[in-house]
Parts: structure tokens; C-alpha cells; sequence
């Protein structure tokens, strides 16, 4: 949800007309002979007003006042006039159902901001108000209103057409991270369609089906890696957190294949960018609480979250500058992500370093903290669900048998592992929802919205409505068999329509590259005690990490190499 922007208070003090104490006159002029007993000094031009050491004189002092007196009447006046200015737009749309506002002011805010302190989780809110209020619920901070929109009808209209625009407000807010430039205009928060469909074609190439066929070799050797990983620990007792090593992995994979680098974060912890990328997370998340720049007790966490970034962005100017040098000495340059960056860049006009290094950012940021996530909540599910486990890994090893890699070919054959990751991503989705500016006043689901609105539409609320899917907390891998319905505008953990994921089909091949593997060598089970609940932290991640343990399966111990 949109954040207010921080509105800082002038604290002023009424003060009696005329003088420093109430009631005592002071002239404008001490008489002749009075304290020094010198007469008032005559009026020199360029004489400042006070010098050091010196009493303000009486008539300065009434000036002072004065101003003072206006200053606090002004902002009186304004403040009369901004609660004025509240109470219209509240008339506005208090015709859209919504909770009641906790406060005139600051609306559902003080909601939302106790559950962000005491780590409770937001969308989970947001899912009671769209049971209880739907399809078109008002959410209220100060003079600012969003509506979460849950009908079919409004999510095909604000994301199949073009003419509903990424709302800059909000996306505005990750341009910078407390003050350091972090997506920028990048293609995930970029809102100007013309500059959003410039970058967006030039970037497309890197995605196309023949690009992305190249990559399973990348796929299966990083993965490769990181089995190589788990079985060190596969001993049936050591614990260790999935999401840590789902990170590691997709880390490694962006950076080889959108930069050409070799990160090392799977045989490495203590390599700066993975612990950078960890820290800015994090940031995102805290951002959200109000103030928190000002709190003493948050600077260290502030200091480093924007160390972080312009670490970030200083290993983006240097892998650029590197790429740039070698395509100076005649290196014939790879077709990945960082090509396709630079090229887009050579098109413009005039050259925007900072947009190169916004969407050097966007893909390394976007393109693995997403698949991690997904890749360790259906870690989860299927520890969960040992009859789903069973069937997959079945699966698995009818499609592979005992081969090392996975082919482009084998994908299309592990269709129950589809299943059960479209289920992963209705129940939990990396990414829960996006938001667009509606500029002219529409009506959804028989409900007028005014022009000017955020529109909030979001997948981890919908995809856990019983009025979409039956038994919705049930994980349920057959909601997505080849026979049953297709959910209709009621799930979209990529987005859909202009601004969908471009990574979709990169994420979902080597999603399966890891998972088909990790299936094919290991059992592995849930060490219990952990709250398997959720956490916001930029993207929807599992809020202890998912703790396992891990055994080498024993159809897979004559694996070929
Ligand atoms: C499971 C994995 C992933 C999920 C769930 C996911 C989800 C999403 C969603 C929901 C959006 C729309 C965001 C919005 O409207 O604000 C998006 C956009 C985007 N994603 Fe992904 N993503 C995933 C993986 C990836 C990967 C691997 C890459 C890059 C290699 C990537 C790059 C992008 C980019 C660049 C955009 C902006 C597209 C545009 O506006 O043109 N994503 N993603």
C-alpha cells in the first residue's frame, strides 16, 4: 500500500503581542540616559540588527514576534484549511466500502503501522478486508485513498490495457532507498509508458525462447553446485535454512548469465554482494515504517542499508565498465542481459549512466530473490505434503532416471511439477500484487472510482478467496491439472498483460532445473518448531527460512555423471 509522505510539525509557542514577558510594556525607544545612559544610537546604514553579545533590541524583538505570531496563525490557517481539504476527499469515496478508519487523519495507517511493528503480516489484512468489504475495498491515509480491487472484471481492466499506468507514487518510492538511488527508472518501476516500451523492446531479445534454451547449461551446472552443497550437509541431522541456499544458488545464476559474473555465493558466504542484496531487502521492508530515519535506534540499520546500495550500484559501474572495454577491444559480446542493457542504452540519445545501472539493479534484484522464494515455499509444501512429495519425486524419476542434467525437452514432460509450483505461487506468491493510477473516474463492479485513484490488485489475496478457489488454504496441486478450469483473472503471481514479468519463462525453467534435481537426489523433512508463517521483506518470503534436514535418496545413488 501506498505510504504517506512524512509531514514534519512546526511546534510554536503563542506569545503576547509587543514584548518578551505578558503584560509588560516595553517602549519602542529606551528614554535619554537610561542602562548606559547613552541616548539611542543613531540609525547608521548596514548596521546589522544584533551583534554578538548584544540583548536584541526592543523593536527586533517585537519583529520576532511578530513573525512568530503570523507563522503560527498561517499554519493554523493551513492546517484548518488540509482538514478541510480530508474531510472533501472522504466525502468523495466514502461511497466505496472499507473498515472504519481508525483515525480522521491518518485513516486505516495506525492499522497497518502496528501490525509492520509488531512483524505481523499486512496482506493478511488486506484478505480479511476483501472478504469482508469486496470486490472494491477503500483503504485510508490521510488524504490519500487506494482501493484493493478483488473482482476478475477489474483485474483483466487495469492489467490487460496499456492506458492504466504504474502508479508513480508508489513506485516513486523505490526509486531511492533513504536517499540513495536504488530502482531509479529501471523496467520494473519505470511509469512513463513511452519509456517503459523503449527499454521493454530492447530488452525482450535476452527472453525469447532460442536465448533462453541456451541457458540450461548454466541452469544445470549452478545447480550442479549446489547439490554438490546439500550433500555435504546430507547427513540426516544438520539443519540448515533452504532459503539461504535457494539464494546463493539464483544469486550465482543471475550473475552468470544477465552479467557474465562469477559470484561465487554458493561456496562463499561472506562474498559482499549476496549480504548487500540481503541488507537492501531488508531496507525495503523497514522503509515502510514512518520515521524510521529519524529513529537513533535505526541509523546503523539506515547506514548500512545505503552502504548496501551503493555497493550495488558501485559492482554494477564496474561490471559495465568492464563489459564496455571489452567490446572496445573487439570481444565479441555475449547475448545476455547486460548486451541488451548497453545496447538499449546506445540507442538513446543521450546517454543516462544512472538508467544502466538502475536496470543493472531491477534484474539482479528482481531476477533472484523471486525464484529463491518460490523454490523454498515448495520446499515447504511438499514437506507438508508427503502423498504430493511422493508423486512428484515418482515423477521426477520417470522423466530423468538417474541422468545428471536436465534437458529443454524434460521440462515440458514434468507436468505434475508444474502443478505443484503454479500451486506454490497461488498460495504463496513472491511478488503479491501490483498497483496502477486510474486517471479517469471508472466504475468496477457497479462501484465508482474516482479519477486520480491507486488501484491495488493483488494475487496472494485473491488466489486465497474461497469465492475463486474451493478449499483455498488446501495445497492442492490439481487446481492446475491439464482438465480442471483455468483460474480467470483471479491469479497472477507474474502479472499479467504489458507490464507481466519478462522473466516468467527464465524463472520457471530454472526453477525446475533446481527442484527436478533436488527431487531426484534427496529426501528431506521439516525440522519441527519452525512458525512456517510469512514475512514482507520486499518480496513475501518464509519468515524462518524453512529449517531442513536432508538423506540422499537411495533410487538416485547411481546418478550419472
Ligand atoms: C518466481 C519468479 C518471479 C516472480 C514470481 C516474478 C513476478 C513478477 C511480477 C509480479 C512482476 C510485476 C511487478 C509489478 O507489477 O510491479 C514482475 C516484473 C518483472 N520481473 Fe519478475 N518475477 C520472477 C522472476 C523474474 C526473473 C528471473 C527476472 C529476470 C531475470 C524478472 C524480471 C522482471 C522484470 C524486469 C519485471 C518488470 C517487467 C516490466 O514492467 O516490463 N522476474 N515480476
Amino acid at each position: 500500500m501506498p505510504q504517506p509522505r512524512e509531514h514534519l510539525g512546526v511546534s510554536l509557542r503563542a506569545v503576547p503581542r509587543g514584548g518578551g514577558r505578558a503584560g509588560v510594556s516595553v517602549p519602542l525607544e529606551p528614554p535619554p540616559g537610561s542602562l548606559s545612559g547613552a541616548g539611542p544610537a543613531p540609525a547608521r546604514p548596514g548596521r546589522p540588527l544584533l551583534r554578538a553579545g548584544e540583548a536584541p533590541a526592543p523593536a527586533a524583538m517585537e519583529l520576532l514576534w511578530a513573525a512568530g505570531g503570523l507563522l503560527l496563525a498561517l499554519s493554523l490557517l493551513a492546517f484548518v484549511l488540509y482538514c478541510c481539504y480530508v474531510r472533501y476527499i472522504h466525502a468523495k469515496y466514502d461511497h466505496i466500502p472499507g473498515a472504519p478508519r481508525e483515525s480522521f487523519l491518518f485513516g486505516h495507517l495506525p492499522i497497518i503501522w502496528r501490525m509492520v511493528r509488531n512483524q505481523e503480516f499486512t496482506p493478511d489484512l488486506f484478505l480479511q478486508w476483501a472478504e469482508k468489504y469486496g470486490p472494491v475495498v477503500r483503504v485510508n491515509a490521510f488524504h490519500r485513498i487506494s482501493v484493493l480491487v478483488v473482482s476478475p472484471e477489474g483485474v483483466k481492466e487495469f492489467l490487460m490495457s496499456p492506458q492504466h499506468p504504474k502508479d508513480p507514487t508508489v513506485y516513486g518510492t523505490l526509486f531511492s532507498l533513504f536517499g540513495e538511488r536504488f530502482l531509479g527508472n529501471g523496467l520494473v518501476t519505470v511509469c512513463n509508458h513511452e519509456h517503459w516500451r523503449k527499454q521493454r523492446r530492447i530488452m525482450d531479445p535476452a527472453f525469447s525462447r532460442s536465448y533462453l534454451i541456451g541457458l540450461m547449461e548454466t541452469f544445470n551446472e549452478k545447480a550442479e553446485e549446489l547439490m554438490e552443497k546439500l550433500q555435504e550437509k546430507a547427513d540426516g541431522k544438520t539443519e540448515f535454512s533452504m532459503l539461504s541456499m535457494m539464494s546463493r544458488v539464483t544469486m550465482d545464476i543471475i550473475g552468470k548469465v544477465a552479467f557474465g559474473l562469477e559470484l561465487n555465493a554458493l561456496s562463499d558466504d561472506q562474498t559482499p554482494l549476496p549480504n548487500a542484496v540481503t541488507k537492501v531487502m531488508e531496507g525495503l521492508n523497514k522503509a515502510r515504517v514512518p520515521f524510521i530515519r529519524f529513529m537513533p535506534g535505526k541509523w546503523k540499520l539506515v547506514k548500512e542499508v545505503r552502504e548496501s546500495v551503493r555497493l550495488l550500484r558501485r559492482v554494477a559501474k564496474e561490471c559495465i565498465d568492464r563489459r564496455r572495454e571489452a567490446i572496445q577491444n573487439g570481444k565479441e559480446a555475449t547475448m545476455d542481459i547486460l548486451t541488451q542493457i548497453l545496447k538499449g542504452a546506445a540507442l538513446e540519445e543521450t546517454r543516462d549512466e544512472e538508467n544502466i545501472l538502475d536496470n543493472f539493479i531491477t534484474f539482479f534484484v528482481a531476477g533472484h530473490e523471486t525464484s529463491a522464494n518460490q523454490m523454498t515455499f515448495t520446499v515447504m509444501a511438499l514437506g507438508q505434503h508427503p502423498e504430493i512429495l511422493e508423486r512428484a519425486q515418482a515423477e521426477v524419476d520417470e522423466v530423468l532416471g538417474a541422468k545428471r542434467d536436465v534437458d529443454y525437452e524434460d521440462l515440458g514432460k514434468l507436468t505434475y511439477l508444474s502443478q505443484v509450483l503454479k500451486e506454490s505461487l497461488r498460495l504463496y506468491p513472491p511478488v503479491s500484487g501490483t498497483l496502477r493510477r486510474l486517471e479517469k473516474e471508472d466504475v468496477i463492479s457497479g462501484i465508482k472510482i474516482p479519477a486520480n485513484t491507486t488501484v491495488f490488485l493483488n494475487t496472494y489475496v485473491m488466489g486465497r478467496m474461497e469465492k475463486f478457489f474451493k478449499d483455498p488454504l488446501t495445497f492442492d496441486p490439481e487446481r492446475f491439472s491439464k482438465d480442471a478450469p483455468k483460474p480467470y483473472y483471479c491469479y497472477f503471481p507474474f502479472s499479467l498483460g504489458p507490464r507481466s514479468c519478462i522473466g516468467q519463462v527464465f524463472a520457471q525453467m530454472e526453477v525446475k532445473v533446481v527442484m527436478a534435481k533436488l527431487l531426484q537426489r534427496f529426501e528431506f523433512q521439516l525440522v519441527p518448531g519452525q512458525s512456517f508463517k510469512l514475512r514482507e521483506a520486499g518480496t513475501l518470503r518464509p519468515l524462518d527460512g524453512v529449517i531442513c534436514k536432508l538423506k540422499p535418496r537411495n533410487s538416485a545413488r547411481g546418478c550419472q555423471a
